[in-house]
């Protein structure tokens, strides 16, 4: 038996066919059109585009496991979170799609804080109005552009559009609409609250299911652009971090993963909604009934390096065969941890965790003329770090066990960046086996669907293996401790300057 998982990620789609084992039996991705930013802050992209990406990436899948359609048992789905799409009532789509690094809506977030009461929002949803979050979207598009809006009859995220072509059925999982700011997260159903206040018709809503349901099948329109076989039974999934997650183990209290891909994400798994008082983490449904998730957001993690790699290049008589992010972590490890006072504040593209600011901005603190290229880079990997570390001392101030701390995306393929973590964090960290993002997490939730485990659980404790543990020094990690502190005096400083 096989099962497929489809994350419609921002860069692009990606389709992985597991085994009954979880084992990896074919996998491709198809590139999205980049999204367009016609103006600071904002992020669209073309859903259809989304839709044209499924297709071909699970046909090349498909071929690459030598399978074809009907050998598929269930599709699971995880999705880049937050955005808006619109359709109107002959189901085509209404405009491009705000995404969710579109963070244009930042008078919607603060008129409906206003209206709304930035305590009984969190009452309501658990979450703070953010411009990330999709409500705020529909309320810009409804306030800047009423004669699309008036044409709207049904509102959707992006892994949920996709499925939507698949199958015809307008679903969505609890994990991703904790992310629109109209779900009840703790009670896991819309919020009347949130409709009735901000005026948005529940009817404009896709049905809730929790992550491992079975919400639809393949139509025959979804089999011909998909190699699929039509009637093959399709699950909710969830939004890329809950979906990433799963795929990693983290789904019990106490199991915490930071993945570093563009953006940085701490997330642990939790059995009740927990929250931080002032919002700076998000509270969300996590993809297994009857449990939540907290996570912090860097917004420039990865983001920050590759920044430094597009504007200053991976350095002179670079040897173009090689990963350019080997290149900058060799001359990274070149300098010692601390990298001799240098600090990076990572805020390229304003901060979620812990600062709430879309204004934020970043900078390199401590230069002399002793400082290296290599200086830069490892600052950069540390502020990183630093950042994400930011989360855990959230954690840390709510009470929320943090037992083992697992390393995906980026961050974990790089020895250097393992070594910076660990020794930041204070704590081991460790590597799992298959390190396959969410598409992984999305192929398991279609595996719980197929019936080839019981549950979610059961799914993780049968195919995720930890590869690798890596112990923080305790003189670095002592050393750390200090340049944290000054780390911590970065954001005020830098927001005092203007
Ligand atoms: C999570 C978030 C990002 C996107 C990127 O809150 O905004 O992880 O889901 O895909």
């Amino acid at each position: 038996m096989h099962v497929l998982g489809v994350d419609v990620g921002t860069g692009g789609t990606r389709a992985l066919i597991l085994d009954e084992k979880g084992g990896i039996a074919g996998a491709a991705t198809e590139e999205h059109e980049p999204f367009a930013s016609p103006e600071i802050g904002w992020a669209e992209q073309r859903p259809e585009d989304w839709w044209r990406a499924c297709g071909a990436a699970v046909g090349k899948a498909l071929a690459d496991a030598g399978l074809d359609g009907g050998d598929i048992a269930c599709v699971g789905f995880s999705g880049q979170m937050h955005g808006a799409v619109m359709l109107d009532d002959a189901d085509a789509v209404v405009r491009p799609a705000l995404i969710w690094c579109d963070v244009r809506t930042e008078k919607q977030c603060r008129d409906l804080t206003e209206k709304v009461g930035a305590q009984r929002l969190i009452q309501l949803t658990c979450n703070p109005a953010l411009p990330n979050f999709t409500l705020t979207k529909l309320l810009w598009v409804r306030e800047h552009e009423p004669e699309n809006w008036r044409r709207v009859r049904s509102v959707m995220l992006p892994k949920d559009y996709v499925r939507f072509r698949m199958t015809g059925e307008r679903a969505i999982d609890v994990a991703d609409a904790s992310g629109t700011l109209l779900l009840d997260v703790a009670r896991r159903a819309w919020s009347g609250g949130m409709l009735d206040a901000s005026g948005i018709d529940a009817a404009l809503l896709p049905a809730l299911y929790e992550s491992p349901e079975v919400c639809g099948r393949v139509s025959e329109a979804g089999a011909k652009e998909t190699g699929l076989k039509a009637g093959t039974p399709v699950v909710a999934g969830a939004g890329d971090q809950a979906a990433g997650a799963t795929g990693m183990g983290i789904v019990a209290p106490g199991a915490v993963s930071a993945t570093i891909g563009t953006s940085g994400v701490v997330f642990a798994a939790t059995d009740r909604p927990a929250l931080d008082a002032q919002g700076r983490l998000h509270t969300f449904c996590h993809a297994l009934p009857g449990r939540w998730h907290v996570m912090g957001v860097t917004q420039a993690a990865g983001l920050s390096l590759r920044w430094f790699r597009d504007q200053f290049g991976t350095g002179g008589g670079a040897d173009a065969s090689r990963d350019p992010y080997d290149l900058l972590a060799g001359e990274a490890a070149a300098t010692p941890p601390g990298a001799d006072g240098l600090l990076w504040a990572p805020y390229l593209m304003g901060e979620r965790t812990p600062h709430l600011d879309p204004n934020a901005r970043g900078a390199w603190v401590g230069l002399t003329a002793s400082h290296t290229r290599g200086h830069l880079i490892r600052a950069i990997l540390e502020g990183i770090a630093f950042s994400l570390k930011d989360t855990l001392t959230l954690f840390a101030e709510m009470g929320l066990p943090v037992t083992s701390i697992r390393l995906g995306g980026g961050g974990a393929r790089s020895a250097l960046w393992r070594q910076i973590q660990a020794d930041v964090y204070g704590q081991e960290v460790e590597t799992v086996a298959t390190e396959e993002g969410a598409g992984y997490g999305a192929a398991l939730l279609a595996g719980v669907g197929a019936r080839l485990w019981r549950s979610v659980d059961e799914a993780c404790g049968a195919v995720v293996r930890t590869k690798e543990r890596i112990a923080p020094r305790l003189e670095v990690a002592e050393r750390m401790q200090g340049r944290y502190a000054a780390y911590r005096r970065l954001y005020p400083a830098i927001k005092s300057v203007g």
